[in-house]
């Protein structure tokens, strides 16, 4: 006997180690899945498409499109999800949205909530979406939040695995060999403005000074192709300081806040070997190096009133 229709995906959040920013300025990132991520379940619904993500804001989020309701840009991402997989505003599904990613703090929500949500669909639909479908349509939902993002977020999201990233490159990206897993802590604070307010806010100081800001940028790739070589043997050391280079690259170009600073160097005192801001920025997560000591990194980050939580990437 078969039960209720239904539908599921997952999909990971996202690290970046190195790059992000210099990369839409097509510079390589690495970017690494993580170990957390976000599953969406669909199920019948009459009265047209609706959407609940219950983990959002206090009381959680209900999207009901048929009656408007919801975040406008929610709403929006929600409806170019129904469209790849055929259906609409007025289609009788529900899509429930959980996970224990920490939601808008930089760490791939919303590459997470496009890949999940499509796939959840597609799999309600009994629709098989290509590879190149899916990121396609994860790309289009990801532009709403983003405006013009690289794209890094949703192929690693996809992908999983660690991966090298580059926009104007073919292949675009390719998989970073890591000796060992990297054991890291990931600490957050809630962000100032969105993504793409960060990504055009370098936009705007790019286009004042775009000589230092190239300059810049080349740093970056320099730091990230280095990175790529400690990953490869397993140097931490060298992955630390890298981290603390790229750091200071990131508020030089304007998206590290007091906050980000604060859990930076609370994490260098606390033993990590390096810690950088890590996604756009201006709030949001950063991430600190610490093969020995993970936990007095966490419990000074947890103390100072940050959320924290230790992981490894590249495993
Ligand atoms: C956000 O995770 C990474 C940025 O480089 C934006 C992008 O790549 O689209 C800030």
């Amino acid at each position: 006997m078969s039960g209720p229709r239904l539908g599921t995906g997952a999909a990971p959040g996202k690290l970046v180690l190195f790059g992000e920013h210099a990369v839409v300025y097509g510079r390589p990132a690495v970017a690494a899945g993580l170990g957390c991520g976000l599953g969406a379940t669909v199920e019948a619904n009459q009265g047209g498409a609706t959407l609940s993500i219950p983990r959002w804001g206090k009381s959680g989020l209900v999207v009901r499109l048929a009656e408007d309701r919801g975040i406008e840009a929610v709403a929006r991402a929600f409806r170019i999800a129904l469209q790849v997989v055929g259906l609409d505003a007025e289609s009788p599904v529900h899509v429930t949205l959980a996970g224990r990613l920490p939601l808008g703090v930089g760490l791939g929500s919303s590459a997470a909530f496009a890949v999940s949500v499509l796939r959840g669909l597609a799999d309600y639909q009994g629709v098989e979406l290509s590879i190149g479908e899916l990121m396609d349509g994860a790309q289009a939902v990801e532009q709403v939040f983003h405006g013009n993002p690289s794209g890094m977020d949703h192929t690693v999201v996809t992908h999983g695995g660690c991966l090298r990233f580059q926009r104007d490159q073919s292949p675009i990206f390719r998989p970073v060999e890591c000796a060992e897993p990297v054991p890291v802590v990931i600490a957050s604070t809630p962000r100032q403005g969105t993504t793409r307010e960060a990504v055009d806010g370098v936009r705007a100081r790019y286009e004042a000074q775009p000589g230092p800001f190239e300059r810049l940028f080349d740093t970056i790739a320099e730091i990230t192709e280095a990175g790529i070589e400690a990953l490869a043997v397993g140097d931490f050391g060298a992955l630390g300081r890298l981290f603390d280079l790229n750091h200071g690259c990131l508020n030089a170009c304007g998206v590290s806040s007091v906050k980000n600073e604060r859990m930076v160097n609370l994490a260098r005192d606390a033993g990590a070997l390096g810690a950088k801001l890590t996604g756009a920025g201006c709030g949001g997560a950063v991430v600190a190096i610490t093969p020995d000591g993970g936990q007095a990194v966490e419990r000074a980050l947890l103390e100072a009133g940050f959320a924290a939580f230790q992981t490894v990437v590249g495993a």
